[in-house]
């Protein structure tokens, strides 16, 4: 223990130090932002990045002193060192579209613990759609690298040559040598430092393992890596054979370009904006097709063109890159959804229909079951955390004044401010406790990966029958814990994970967000053996696949299937790709129930999962698709307050560019032609119109629409048929709403579904009613 409390006591200084310096530095690493990238020339785009950056600093050399990078290829702009005198005066300048601060942005697992230190992690593995295609698209993972010679990695049997398409390479690092790590699988490895240790100084291998390569360190990447295009492996399991099977990627032939953007600090993975978007400028430039990105920073967002992931997913989107990234794990409280560009797919996290029942013996003769994933049994006396708290605060330091060693501890996330199942670990392992038993809401209690200390979930229903079979036991109760056993297929699935962020995007909210849910709990990939299942500094076991939780486990699973759907499809766009996942996505789980809501267990809306959850074979025929057109940027950009000069210079197809309307009446974004619907507030009668392209297997094909109707709301098509006699014909149909009754603010939901009698294209409805006080007419 004496090392966990050194571990504290280690980010406290950090964290006196670093303010220190915060004020006795004045430079920050700040982004500038260009736009579009015109100039196909690398120096000359370089050149020019100094120029300008020489106008605020008295020499070139110092300009050129001050620069991390120059992005000159998928877009035009650079990061810098500068004062906030110097960003100013960058900013006034004309062909400067925005200069921001690099932010540090964190990996989306399990909700982090900066006040404890630690990092908890766990995760599964769906089967997914029987489909052997990918192996010529290449898939980018922005993450914490990669452990090259995990099994998921290893060239497939007859793999076909790299596709001549590929600019991209393996850096030489730390214990990262290409000719022996890199192959026909993984044929693309970078790493991106400068901005994280300008920030955060060098690395320091005592206080940050790390390796200064692709080399990953903190697992995520493996894992995430292995989630989306991992190689079939036969025959895996976490410890002890819990959840054997075989592990696969999504789209186990595509090729994996890894680029290693956040790093291990104090065992989370941070990455900074600097390095972000030189690892978006790599990957335009390589000629990855998807990309991958489990980051992000909870609210505020950040406007989207001063954030480097939106900036790069944008430039990657118009050339054709589907960027995955994932919604965050902030939830359930809504309005918390991150990463809500309307050019990007943002995943929620949900269940699979595996669990882990782990029984609970008491006196060997009262049984329970909870869930957990326990390798060996435990048997020990049993204690109630309450008992250890003064006046009934659940603080740990109290907790470890008394001795709970070699105890099984119950503990329930109600009684005192021990409300995650995390800062109850912590406290049992600083009292020397051999196990806990964890009472909390029923949707807390998914075993969610490999505990620091062996930990039972149970709901409050079967905690209180253990506490009050505590309170009556004449003599201290003995409790056995069992192994956990795997379970498939015998719980409904999916529901949404109670800490998936929740919609509507504080940034834009006529925009829906999250837009698809993917599995996130208990997700088995691969894993670095060097690196310990807990990540803690005194677990010292070695594992080849972890179980990790978070929508950083869902967003790879989204980013495998589209890999698929652009091998099947190679001419979508990533709009008409994530139209198909959304328009094709199911809303009902195993039960053919509404799919739970993780948090409060009531039905899902389309808060919780967008569009619904992602059907892949599905997906590869959709019917019909709603496209994003470059008319559709730039509506969006004049809402979001940029002016014609500034769009233009932002957009790299300028033929079809039309002007923003100085007389916008409505300042918002249901007019994008987004596969969902969203009206921000709904006050009179408001008409919207959306485009749809048919790509089915029939030229000759008619559409009939379904509607179902928000509450309150009026909702009228026009034209309720759509008649298609060519491929890729596009039909225009417009929806108009009317509010039927009295709010002053509420959500109502609802569906539209077009349908041929064998494809159902379905678009959720969100409506804003806000008619506060009195009735709308025409
Ligand atoms: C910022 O840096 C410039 C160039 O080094 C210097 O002239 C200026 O005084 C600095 N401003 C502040 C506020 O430190
Ligand atoms: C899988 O591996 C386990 C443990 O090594 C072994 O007992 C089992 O027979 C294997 N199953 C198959 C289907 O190969
Ligand atoms: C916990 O166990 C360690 C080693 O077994 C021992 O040194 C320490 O005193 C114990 N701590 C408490 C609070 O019982």
């Amino acid at each position: 223990m004496a090392r966990f409390l050194s571990r504290i006591c280690v980010s406290l200084t950090l964290l006196l130090h670093s303010s220190i310096q915060a004020t006795t530095s004045i430079s920050h690493v700040y982004v500038v932002y260009l736009g579009a990238n015109r100039l196909n020339d690398v120096v000359l785009a370089s050149s020019h990045h100094i120029h300008l950056l020489s106008k605020v600093f008295t020499s070139k050399e110092d300009a050129e002193q001050s620069m991390l990078y120059s992005y000159n290829y998928g877009f035009s702009g650079f990061s810098a060192k500068l004062n906030s005198t110097q960003a100013a005066s960058l900013a006034k300048l004309n062909q400067v579209i925005t200069v921001f601060k690099s932010k540090s942005l964190k990996l989306h697992t399990t909700r982090s613990w900066d006040f404890l230190g630690l990092t908890v992690d766990s995760a599964g593995h769906t089967p997914p759609p029987q489909l052997a295609y990918g192996s010529n698209i290449v898939v980018g993972i922005f993450d914490t690298g990669i452990w090259p010679e995990s099994e998921s990695f290893r060239e497939p049997p007859q793999t076909k040559p790299i596709p001549s398409s590929w600019n991209g390479k393996c850096v030489v690092g730390e214990d990262f040598d290409p000719s022996i790590h890199c192959n026909r699988k993984l044929i693309g490895a970078r790493y991106y430092l400068r901005g994280f240790e300008e920030t955060y100084g060098p690395i320091d291998r005592t206080r940050d393992p790390e390796y200064r390569s692709p080399r990953d360190f903190l697992g995520h990447g493996t894992h995430t890596a292995s989630t989306a295009v991992g190689s079939v492996v036969r025959n895996v399991s976490g410890f002890s054979g819990l959840g054997r099977g075989n592990a696969r990627g999504g789209a186990p032939l595509a090729r994996l370009a890894v680029y290693k953007t956040c790093w291990g600090k104090d065992f989370e993975g941070v990455c900074t904006e600097a390095d972000i978007l030189a690892a978006f400028d790599d990957a335009i430039h390589d000629g990855v097709h998807v990309i991958s990105a489990s980051f992000g920073s909870s609210p505020p967002l950040t406007p989207f063109f001063e954030s480097s992931a939106d900036i790069g997913a944008f430039h990657a989107a118009e050339r054709g890159i589907s960027v995955i990234f994932s919604a965050g794990n902030d939830g359930p409280d809504p309005g918390v959804v991150q990463n809500v560009a309307p050019w990007a797919v943002s995943v929620a996290a949900s269940t699979v229909d595996r669990s882990f029942p782990t029984r609970i013996v008491i006196d060997g003769s009262f049984t329970l079951t909870g869930q957990s994933l326990i390798f060996q049994e435990i048997t020990a006396t049993l204690a109630l955390a309450a008992t250890y708290f003064n006046g009934g605060v659940c603080k740990w330091e109290n907790w470890l004044k008394k001795l709970a060693t070699e105890k099984i501890v119950l503990c329930f996330s109600t009684l005192g401010p021990v409300q995650f199942i995390e800062e109850a670990q912590a406290a049992a392992i600083r009292a020397n406790a051999s196990a806990l038993i964890f009472a909390a809401s029923p949707t807390k209690q998914l075993a969610e990966g490999v505990d620091m200390i062996p930990t039972v979930r149970v709901d409050f229903l079967h905690g209180t029958m253990i506490r009050n079979y505590l309170a009556d036991s004449p003599t201290v109760p003995m409790v056995k814990i069992e192994p956990s056993r795997t379970v498939i297929g015998e719980s409904t699935a999916p529901s949404v994970a109670y800490f998936s962020s929740r919609g509507p995007s504080s940034l834009s909210p006529d925009i829906l967000k999250p837009d698809i849910t993917a599995p996130g709990i208990g997700i088995l990939a691969a894993w670095p053996p060097k690196t310990p299942p807990t990540l803690l500094p005194w677990d010292h076991r070695s594992i080849e696949w972890n179980f990790q939780s978070g929508t950083s486990m869902s967003c790879p699973h989204v980013a495998g299937v589209m890999a698929l759907l652009k091998s099947a499809h190679p001419v979508w766009s990533p709009a008409a790709i994530r139209s198909a996942i959304m328009t094709t996505a199911y809303t009902r789980d195993t039960s053919y129930d509404l799919i739970l809501s993780g948090g409060s267990m009531k039905s899902t809306d389309p808060f919780d999962i967008g569009a619904g959850h992602i059907n892949p074979l599905k997906a590869m025929d959709p019917g019909l698709v709603y496209n994003t057109r470059t008319e559709d940027y730039v509506l969006f950009m004049c809402n979001i307050g940029y002016t014609d000069q500034q769009i233009k210079s932002m957009l790299l197809h300028t033929e079809s560019f039309t002007t923003c309307l100085p007389s916008h009446s409505y300042r918002t974004n249901a007019d994008f032609n987004y596969p969902s619907i969203t009206i921000p507030s709904l006050r009179f009668t408001r008409t919207i119109k959306r485009t749809v392209s048919n790509v089915g297997p029939n030229k000759n094909t008619v559409y009939f629409v379904d509607i179902i109707r928000p509450v309150g709301v009026e909702v009228a098509i026009w034209p309720r048929i759509l008649v298609f006699s060519k491929y890729q014909q596009e039909h225009s149909y417009y929806v108009t709403f009317r509010p039927t009754k009295i709010s002053s603010g509420r959500y109502v939901f609802g569906e539209i579904i077009w349908t041929d009698g064998f494809h159902r294209v379905r678009s959720p409805l969100v409506v804003f009613l806000s008619n506060g006080g009195c009735f709308a007419s025409n």
